[in-house]
Order: structure tokens, then sequence, then C-alpha cells
């Protein structure tokens, strides 16, 4: 091509003169060296060959200008791909890389020419690369396979790749076309997001856990309250069996010692041997459920506070309910009515520390409202409806302002003074609710005007109605 552009008029019309005097008229003098039409004739003759080759040339200049545009035209919007593209021949050798590829590879593409494709990508990518031109072959289509370039920069720059078959004009193939888009940029980006992600619901499950915390707080005068109970009358049992050591001791002593049948039997009436003996098993036996009582409270009390997801299980919704109505009412600083209409024991399907931390919030924001009134009286209901157990704790408080029912489970929502309420409690027990299956909703009791919130539990498969 350089070497067309460079070939001017004068070059051609030098080159047509020359001929013209060599060949031609040389001859006709040779021949006919007397005769003007003869002159004439290669005069015309000259002409014409010149006017020709002019004509020639313009039209040679013209294609060329052309062929040039053309070339700079496909040169710019190779430039101007922001994708990677390689061409290479039925051999796999590298015929053209374009600007971005260039850069992205950090090499010239005169220095890359004639190199083998797949030596351009890295180690883990170089048999998939090698086997595209395979693929081709048998008209398979190669889209969005993703293999890595090798970089001056060191890091392997991912690229998603699409192939096609080149041909030539008889219909062979002669070579591949292969465009690649970095991914990197996208992948980071994706990396990025999953790691905010990840941030975010780490810092939701410290939200839990603190609001968990809180509640805690209040409500250690209640558990307190609670393991008093069972303590205090192991403590009076375990009393009750140190006297009777003492008196069947004494009795056993005078049995040792040989004392009389009538002795025996006056010291049998004065330590009560007969109703200590009777007494001794329920004695036993209310210790040991004094004991389990407490030991039971210390697993509530360990499963409320723990950080740990628990297994998902049936438990008795009843019991649950019961327990963690009682730690914030035995906490509560008002004098309380609580009605329950529960029945005796009720599956459900859930975590019980979850349902605990739910019950409890429900039932402090019910104290809490209920503080400053003459009556405050709080109802707590369970059943179950088809496959839902369901647990509602109602209030004869001021009920949600009207404005206020779709906000009460956002996060850091309260009416409370600062310092007295998180805007937490229902934020959390909503989110829980929902990770148990169950779903927790609210509403004005239409006759009592006060707040009304249930929870709604899965049952598990095989309940009974
Ligand atoms: N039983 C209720 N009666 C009236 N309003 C309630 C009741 N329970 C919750 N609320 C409203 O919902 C708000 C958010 O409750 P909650 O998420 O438990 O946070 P907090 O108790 O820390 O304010 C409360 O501040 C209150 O305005
Ligand atoms: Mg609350």
């Amino acid at each position: 091509m350089d070497g067309m552009t460079k070939l001017g008029r004068e070059t051609i019309a030098d080159a047509g003169n020359g001929l013209i005097d060599q060949a031609g008229v040389a001859e006709a003098i040779a021949l006919n060296p007397d005769r003007e039409e003869v002159w004439i004739e290669v005069i015309q003759k000259m002409e014409q060959v010149y006017s020709d080759l002019v004509r020639y040339q313009v039209e040679l200049e013209e294609k060329n200008a052309a062929l040039e545009d053309a070339h700079q035209f496909i040169a710019s919007v190779l430039t101007s791909m922001t994708d990677v593209l390689l061409v290479c021949d039925a051999d796999g050798r590298l015929q053209r890389v374009n600007f971005a590829a260039e850069k992205l590879i950090g090499e010239r593409e005169a220095v890359m020419m004639d190199r083998d494709i797949a030596s351009l990508f890295s180690a883990d990518s170089v048999t998939t690369v090698q086997s595209f031109l395979e693929q081709i072959r048998s008209d398979r289509v190669i889209v969005d396979q993703e293999v890595s370039l090798l970089t001056k920069e060191g890091a392997p720059a991912p690229l998603a790749v699409n192939c096609t078959a080149r041909y030539d004009h008889g219909g062979r193939l002669v070579g591949m076309v292969l465009i690649g888009r970095p991914v990197g940029e996208l992948r980071r980006a994706y990396e990025q997001l999953d790691r905010a992600h990840r941030d975010l619901s780490q810092a939701q499950q410290h939200l839990v856990f603190s609001e968990k915390m809180a509640a805690l707080g209040q409500l250690v005068a209640g558990v307190a309250h609670e393991l008093n109970n069972p303590i205090s009358f192991v403590f009076g049992n375990m009393h009750a069996l140190k006297r009777y050591g003492e008196h069947l001791t004494a009795y056993l002593t005078a049995m040792d010692e040989g004392a009389s049948p009538e002795r025996l039997g006056e010291l049998r009436q004065t330590h009560r041997i007969d109703r200590i003996l009777k007494d001794i098993g329920p004695l036993v036996d209310g210790t040991l459920e004094g004991a389990e009582r407490v030991s039971e409270i210390v697993q509530d009390l360990r499963r409320f506070s723990s950080s740990q997801e628990e297994p998902l299980e049936r438990f008795d919704l009843t019991r649950v309910v019961k327990t963690a109505t009682r730690w914030v009412t035995k906490s509560a600083k008002s004098k309380l009515r609580i009605d329950f209409h529960v029945p005796e024991d009720l599956e459900a399907l859930g975590r019980k520390g979850a349902v605990h931390q739910i019950v409890v919030n429900l039932v402090q924001n019910a104290v809490d409202v209920t503080a400053d009134l003459k009556d405050p009286c709080i109802q707590i209901a369970c059943g179950s409806d088809k496959g839902d157990a369901w647990v509602r704790v109602q209030d004869n408080g001021p009920g949600i302002a009207a404005e206020n029912l779709g906000k009460v489970f956002d996060p850091f929502f309260t009416t409370k003074r600062l310092g007295e309420g998180t805007g937490l409690g229902l934020y959390v027990s909503y989110g829980l609710a929902e990770e148990l299956g169950g779903r927790l909703s609210c509403r004005n009791d239409p006759e009592r005007g006060g707040a009304e919130f249930t929870l709604q539990l899965p049952r598990g498969e095989d309940h009974d109605g």
C-alpha cells in the first residue's frame, strides 16, 4: 500500500514516455521512414496511451484514498473498543490485537504478532483457549467463557470471552476472532457489595443481641424473683431434712446402745419417727423439683442471653409464654393484673429463645404503656388456628396513634423518653418472627382501644387440628 501511494503522476508519465520512445517510435521510423501518416498515427497512439495512463493513475489514487479511509476507519473502531480483540489464523498465530488488548496485556501489537494466542493467557486458562479453535471447527458457539489474560503488572485479568470463526472468500476457515470483556471491575464491585452485605448482617446480629441484653437488664429483678421461689423451698426442705436427721440419729443411737423396747417406744414418740419416715419421700421429691426448677430457669436465662442460634424444634408455647411473662411482670413496679387465656400445653415449631425474646418485648411494652394507669391490665392468650399457633398480648393502655401504626416495627422508632426506649424491641421481634416462618402484627383493640399484638408461629407438620 505504501509503495502505491508513493507512485506519483510523473513517474507513470515518464515511464510511459520512455516506453513509446523506445519501442513504438523507433520501430515506426525504422519501418516507414518517409511516411507522414505513420508519424501522425504514432503521435496519436502516444497521446492515447498517455491519457490512458493518466486516467488509470487518477483511478488508482482514488481507490487508494478510499482504501486508506477504510483502513483508518477500521483502525479507529478497533482502537475505541473497550473490549479486548484478538485475531489469530487457523493455527492460532496472532494477526491482529486492538488497543484495549495492548493496554491490558502491557505489550505492543508488533511484539505479539505471530505468537500463539494461548500464550497470552494464564496457566489455568491455556487449555481452554487452545480448545477454542477446535470448538469453532466443529461449529460450536463460544459465549461468555471465563479465562484470564496474563498482564505485565502480574495479576491475571479475568475476561468473559466470545469467539467466532473467520472465513475467506471461498468459505475456508482462516482463523478466529476472540472478543473479551474484562470482568475484573464487575467482580470487584460484586465483592465489595458482598462484603458490605456481610458487614450489614453482622451489624444486624449485634443489634439483635444488644437489644436482648438491654431487655435482660430490665428482667434481672424478675428472674431473681423467679429463682427465689424454688431456692427458698429447697432451703426450707433442707433445713427440715437436717432436723429429721438429728431425730433419726438420736433414735438409732439409742437402738445401738441397747435401750429397752419401752424406752425405744418413748423415743419413737418424742422424735416423731413415724411422721419423719412418711415425710422424707415427698420432702426429697419437692427438693428435687425445686432444684430442677432452678436449673430450668438457668437454662432459660442462658438460652435467652446466648448469641448462638438454637435449633428449630417443637416446644411448649404455653410454658414459654408463661415464663417470659413472669420474668417481665415480676420486675414491673406497677401492680398489674394479668389475665391468662392459655391452653394447658400448646406445641409450636420454632426457637424457644427467640419466641421468649419476642414475648418479653411484647409484654414489656404492655407493662410500660400501662404503668401510670389506675387499673393496669394485660390479657395474654394463646391458641391454634389451622397450621398456626398464636400468642396475643393486649393491654388497656391508650393504644397506638393512627399515624404510628405503620411505624412501630421500624428500627429506632420510639415514643418513649430518651433513655427509656431504644425503638428496637419490635423491629428485632418482627425480624425474629419472620425468621421462624411466622408473623408479628399489631392493631388497636376496637373495643378496649388498647394495643393488641399477635405473634403467629407454624406448628410443624403433624399437628392435630
Ligand atoms: N402496647 C403498646 N401500646 C402502645 N404503643 C406501643 C405498644 N407497644 C409498642 N408501642 C409503640 O411502639 C414503639 C416501639 O416499640 P419498641 O420497638 O418495643 O421500642 P421501645 O419499647 O424501645 O420504644 C413504642 O415506643 C411505642 O410507641
Ligand atoms: Mg419495647
